[in-house]
C-alpha cells in the first residue's frame, strides 16, 4: 500500500499537462502545431501552475497515426522544428519550473523507419529479426486499427506482424539487439535533460514469440485480445527499460498500459517497474457517473493504487462535452476535483479555456486513422455511406484534436481562472498534493471527500445533480457556484465532517 511517505518523488506531487503537439499551438504560421509554438507558451503554462508536461512525439514521422509511427527515434520532424528547438524548449520548461516527460514509442516503429527497409531487404539481414516475420498467418489476431494484423510484404515474401496499423509494425521483443536500440534510444533523450516518459501501449510489446500459437477468442464478433498483449516475458522487458531510465536519479517512468483491469494494471507498478500507469477504468468513462466515480476511488484506495487523474487526452472525447454536456458548472466541478481528489492529474491541453470537441459531421472531417480504416471497412462491406459514416465517427478519435483556440482564454466563460485558483491552492495545501482520504461519500450526484495530511484536513463536497450545498459555509478555500447563485461545490477546512445534511434538494440560503 502507498503511503505518506512513499509520496516524496518529485511527480507525485506533480500536475502534468499534455500537449498534443500537432494542434496546441503553431509558432511559425503553417496552420499547425509546433516545438516553437510550445516555447512560447510556456509562460501561460507556468502562470496557469502546472508542473509537468507530457509532450506527444515530434519525431520524424510519416505521420499515419500522427507521430505514433517514427520513423528515427532521435530527431525532430521538420514539420514541428529542429534538435535545437527541443533544446531551448527543455530549458525554457525547466527555468520555469516545468519538467519535461516524452511520449515513447518502442512497441512499433514507422514502415519507414530503416530497421523495417532493412528488415525487409533481406533474410540475410541483420535487421531482419527485429520484426515479426511468419512464411504462414500463424494465428487469428486482428490489429486494432485495421483488420488483419497481418500484412504480406512482397520484398520479403513473408508476413509481418502489426497490432495497430499496417504502417505501423511492431518490434520483435525477444531479439536482443531491438532492446539494445531502445535502451540507447532512452538514453539518448535523458542526457539531453527530459524527465521521464510516458511509455506508448506499453503492455503490448511482443516479448513470446510462442504465444503467436493461440487463437485470440471471438465472442459476438468481437475479438477479445488475449494472447497479443501481456505476453510471457513482459515484466522483464519493463524490468530492462526501467533499469535503463532509473539509472538516471529521479526520472518518472509512465505507463500506457491498455487495461481496465485494476489488478494487471497495479501488476506493472513498482520498484524496478513503473512509477505510474495510467487508469482508464476512471478516465475513459463515457458518462458522468458520481456513483461510479466514488467506486473507483474506494477501488483503487483498496488496491493500493496511487491514481492518475483525467478525463481527457488526445485518444478521447473532451470531458467538457463527453462528461459535461458543455455545462461550465460540471466543468468546473471537475476541475476541483482533479485537482483535489488523490492522485496525479494530467490535464488535457485547453480543457482549462474550455475548448469543444470538433466537430465530425462528414467523412471529409474524418483525419483518424481508425476512424478513416472504420468507413473504409463499412464501404467495402457493402454498408450504405452513412452507415459507415455514422460507424466511422464512433471509432474516430479527431474529436479532441483540433487546433487549440487561444482566443478562447479571454472569453467570459473561460474556466482559466478557476484552474489557476485550483492549482494555487493545491501548491500551498500538503493535504491536496500528499493528504491521504478520509471519508469518501457519495449520495445521489453529490460527492464528498476529505484529504488529510498531519493536522490539515480538508472536505470536498461536489455536487453534480440537481441539488444545492447546505454545507456550513465557514473555512471555505473555493466555492462553486451556478448560475442562480446556487452553491454547487466547496472547498473548505474541515473540523469535523459536514456531510450529515451537507445536501439539499432545495434552494440554499445563499440564494
Ligand atoms: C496509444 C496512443 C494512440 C496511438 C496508439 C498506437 O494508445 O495514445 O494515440 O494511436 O498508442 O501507437
Amino acid at each position: 500500500m502507498y503511503n505518506s511517505m512513499k509520496r516524496s518523488s518529485w511527480y507525485e506531487n506533480t500536475v502534468f499537462y499534455e500537449i498534443y503537439v500537432p494542434s496546441f499551438c503553431d509558432g511559425n504560421g503553417d496552420g499547425t502545431g509546433d516545438l516553437k509554438g510550445v516555447i512560447s507558451r510556456i509562460p501561460y503554462l507556468r502562470r496557469l501552475g502546472i508542473s509537468g508536461i507530457w509532450l506527444t512525439p515530434f519525431y520524424p514521422s510519416p505521420r499515419v497515426d500522427n507521430g505514433y509511427d517514427i520513423s528515427d527515434y532521435r530527431d525532430v520532424d521538420p514539420a514541428f522544428g529542429t534538435l535545437a528547438d527541443f533544446d531551448m524548449l527543455l530549458q525554457k520548461a525547466h527555468q520555469a519550473g516545468i519538467r519535461v516527460i516524452l511520449d515513447m514509442v518502442l512497441n512499433h516503429t514507422s514502415d519507414h523507419h530503416p530497421w523495417f527497409r532493412e528488415s525487409r531487404s533481406s533474410a540475410h539481414s541483420p535487421y531482419r529479426d527485429y520484426y515479426l516475420w511468419e512464411k504462414e498467418i500463424p494465428c487469428n489476431w486482428e490489429s486494432f486499427f485495421d483488420g488483419n494484423a497481418w500484412e504480406y510484404d512482397d520484398t520479403a515474401g513473408m508476413y509481418y506482424y502489426h497490432a495497430f496499423s499496417k504502417k505501423q509494425v511492431c518490434l520483435n521483443w525477444s531479439c536482443l539487439q531491438v532492446r539494445r536500440e531502445c535502451a540507447e534510444i532512452l538514453r539518448f533523450w535523458l542526457d539531453r535533460g527530459v524527465d521521464g516518459f510516458r511509455l506508448d501501449v506499453i503492455n503490448f510489446l511482443k516479448t513470446d514469440r510462442s504465444a503467436f500459437g493461440f487463437d485470440n477468442p471471438v465472442e459476438n464478433g468481437v475479438m477479445r485480445h488475449i494472447y497479443d498483449k501481456n505476453q510471457k516475458g513482459i515484466y522483464d522487458a519493463i524490468k530492462e527499460i526501467s533499469n535503463v531510465v532509473h539509472a538516471y536519479p529521479g526520472k518518472y517512468l509512465l505507463g500506457e498500459i491498455g487495461e481496465d483491469d485494476l489488478y494487471l494494471i497495479k501488476s506493472y507498478v513498482g520498484e524496478g517497474l513503473l512509477d505510474s500507469a495510467f487508469q482508464f477504468n476512471l478516465g475513459s468513462m463515457e458518462k458522468l457517473d458520481v456513483a461510479y466515480v466514488a467506486e473507483q476511488l474506494r477501488r483503487m484506495e483498496a488496491e493500493g493504487v496511487y491514481p492518475t487523474l483525467f478525463f481527457s487526452s488526445h485518444d478521447m472525447r473532451r470531458h467538457f462535452n463527453r462528461l459535461c454536456g458543455k455545462d461550465l458548472v460540471k466543468a468546473e466541478l471537475l476541475a476541483v476535483f482533479l485537482l483535489t481528489a488523490k492522485g496525479i492529474p494530467f490535464l488535457y491541453q485547453g480543457e482549462e479555456i474550455p475548448m469543444e470537441d470538433l466537430p465530425v459531421e462528414s467523412p471529409r472531417d474524418l483525419r483518424d486513422i481508425q476512424g478513416r480504416y472504420g468507413y473504409e471497412k463499412k464501404l467495402a462491406e457493402g454498408e450504405g455511406e452513412e452507415a459507415a459514416f455514422l460507424y466511422a465517427r464512433e471509432r474516430s478519435r479527431d474529436y479532441a484534436r483540433g487546433m487549440v483556440d487561444w482566443e478562447r482564454e479571454k472569453y467570459e466563460d473561460s474556466l482559466v481562472c478557476a484552474y489557476r485558483k485550483l492549482l494555487d491552492i493545491r501548491k500551498s495545501h500538503l493535504s491536496l498534493c500528499m493528504g491521504e482520504y478520509g471519508e469518501i461519500r457519495q449520495q445521489g450526484g453529490l460527492l464528498y471527500y476529505q484529504r488529510i495530511w498531519e493536522k490539515e484536513k480538508i472536505g470536498v463536497y461536489l455536487c453534480f445533480g440537481e441539488g444545492s450545498l447546505t454545507v456550513p459555509y465557514t473555512d471555505v478555500l473555493y466555492e462553486v457556484k451556478d448560475e442562480k447563485g446556487r452553491i454547487r461545490g466547496i472547498l473548505r477546512y474541515e473540523q469535523e465532517s459536514s456531510w450529515c445534511g451537507a445536501y439539499s434538494l432545495e434552494p440554499s440560503s445563499s440564494e
